[in-house]
């Protein structure tokens, strides 16, 4: 059972921190990474603010399609020539958009979008999809956020054998 009490007295920085031990222990104590990722997905909403969606896309024949996520039904897939997911993988560089109505050829799956975070999964070289989380307020997402979620990517990545989800 996952514990956020006095998660509103910390800092973000501590909540961030807090979100990484959360994650360590659920994938310390269960190994399938279903469950894994679905709790991955749920830790994030819980504890980051202003987060109106937070997901998996994963790779499959070169399209990215829709895995765990909490927030709105979205959209199923992605090309990766489209949106700030497949710019993402295309460049296999982290995307974060301060205003995503900026972004050329951005995608609104939910209209409450202003802001997003997309950090490639690359094991190895390989990219196996993006972990993408959007916010209602524009620039919601900053160094300290994106340096946290790349450390969630990367603890991910010591667990869970993408070429089977
Ligand atoms: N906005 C993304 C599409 C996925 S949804 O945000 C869940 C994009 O432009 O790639």
């Amino acid at each position: 059972m996952i514990k956020l009490n006095g998660i509103e007295k910390m800092t973000n920085e501590q909540k961030y921190k807090y979100m990484l031990i959360l994650l360590e222990g659920q994938l310390d104590s269960e190994k399938d990474d279903l469950a894994n990722l679905s709790n991955a997905t749920a830790i994030i909403k819980a504890i980051m603010d202003r987060v109106n969606w937070a997901g998996f896309y994963i790779l499959r024949d070169n399209t990215l399609v829709l895995g765990m996520f909490q927030g709105l039904p979205a959209c199923n897939r992605v090309e990766i020539d489209k949106g700030v997911c497949g710019a993402a993988v295309t460049t296999k560089k982290l995307k974060r958009i301060e205003n995503v109505h900026e972004f050329p050829g951005h995608i609104a799956c939910d209209a409450a979008t202003n802001s997003e975070i997309v950090i490639p999964i690359i094991k190895d070289g390989v990219v196996y999809g993006v972990l993408d989380i959007d916010s209602p307020d524009i620039g919601r997402f900053t160094e300290l956020e994106e340096k946290y979620l790349v450390q969630f990517v990367d603890k991910l990545n010591k667990y869970i054998n993408w070429s089977k989800v």
